[in-house]
């Protein structure tokens, strides 16, 4: 087992985000921001974090049946999300990872979605990154490190 996921904590947050429902994305993500602003009061730290959960949200709001749950896990040196919903599920996870592949439909399309971006950007940003998929569902865990402090050097 990774070491990055063996630490425990007692500051567990966790935020539903509704399947099918695109006008109000990123209202999940400004909520986990505002939140951690009192742990990591640092503009970029939270910008990188910010970005990421709201791309792990909108995933949850486009592409899952019954939407799903972001769970955000705070240690003194890093935020841990928990993204996961119950289906359906990636069909293929390397098209998946493919920057432009995107199976969004033409309703999210419309509002600027569907890039094909957005789980790149989260393993462009995050410091550990893991998912996994079947029909049951898909499972997205990732870290940000807040590089500030000593102890994750
Ligand atoms: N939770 C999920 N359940 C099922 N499929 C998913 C899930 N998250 C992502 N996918 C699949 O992976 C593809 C790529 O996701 P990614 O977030 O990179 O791009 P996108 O959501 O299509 O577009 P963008 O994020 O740029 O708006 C999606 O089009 C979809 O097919
Ligand atoms: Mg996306």
């Amino acid at each position: 087992m990774e070491n990055t996921l063996s630490t425990t904590t007692d500051k567990v947050f966790l935020y539903d985000v509704i399947g099918a429902q695109f006008d109000t994305i990123g209202s999940k993500a400004l909520a986990v921001k505002k939140m951690l602003n009192d742990y990591f009061p640092k503009n970029d730290y939270l910008r990188r974090l910010g970005v990421c959960v709201f791309e792990a949200e909108a995933n949850l709001a486009i592409h899952t049946i019954h939407g799903g749950s972001i769970e955000v896990m705070i240690f003194s040196d890093r935020v841990r999300i928990t993204a996961k919903d119950d289906g359906p599920g990636m069909k293929d996870m390397k098209k998946a990872l493919t920057p432009g592949f995107s199976t969004a439909p033409e309703s999210a399309r419309q509002l600027g979605f569907g890039g094909g971006v957005g789980l790149n950007n989260i393993k462009r940003f995050a410091d550990y990154f893991y998912i996994e998929s079947s029909k049951k569902g898909t499972t997205l865990i990732f870290e940000v490190w807040n590089d500030d402090d000593p102890t994750t050097h």
